[in-house]
């Protein structure tokens, strides 16, 4: 069961009790995603981020996503082309030289691990998802969307997330 609360109209926060559930809630979202979003995943070391995207990949038909920590950006073929990076070894303002609002104009759904390593979002359509880890196994994951398209398909993953596990 996956625990959804409304706090306002453009956030909404969700519980997931393991780590199988977080992986659901990322296939829930590549029934969501478009060509040039970019997800922003925030939140500390081992809150779910990875695991998330590992979900996302599933969904999208991208096997065997794994972290980018040490290549900074991996790409996989999908449904949809799939590009996942990890900022965590970035120094803010070093992502010029990666270029990577190019992924977003070139058709990828773009996912970042420590977006706040940005001097500047890569692009105005966002998901922007906020993790934080409440005990070993239970996260609470916040859910923004910026951008007509990207709040309005937002809204569609959300009602399609709060019927998982119910
Ligand atoms: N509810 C949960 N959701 C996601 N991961 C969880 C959860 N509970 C425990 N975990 C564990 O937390 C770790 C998360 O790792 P990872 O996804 O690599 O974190 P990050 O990418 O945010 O640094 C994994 O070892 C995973 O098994
Ligand atoms: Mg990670």
């Amino acid at each position: 069961m996956i625990n959804k609360k409304e706090e306002k109209a453009d956030s909404m926060e969700i519980t997931s009790f393991s780590p199988e559930q977080t992986r659901l809630i990322g296939e829930c979202m590549a029934r969501h995603v478009y060509s040039g979003l970019t997800i922003l995943l925030y939140g500390d070391l081992g809150a779910g981020k990875t695991v998330l995207v590992k979900g996302l990949g599933d969904g999208l038909g991208a096997r065997g996503v794994r972290s980018p920590s040490f290549t900074l950006i991996n790409e996989y073929e999908g449904r949809l082309p799939l590009a996942h990076v990890d900022l965590y070894r970035l120094e803010r303002g070093d992502e010029y030289e990666l270029g990577l609002c190019e992924y977003a104009d070139d058709g990828f759904v773009l996912v970042i691990e420590w977006p706040d390593r940005l001097a500047e979002q890569p692009t105005k359509d966002l998901w922007k998802l906020y993790f934080c880890r409440d005990s070993e196994t239970v996260r609470r994951i916040s859910f923004k969307a910026e951008g007509e398209k990207a709040v309005k398909t937002m809204e569609l993953l959300l009602k399609d997330i709060g019927e998982i596990g119910q």
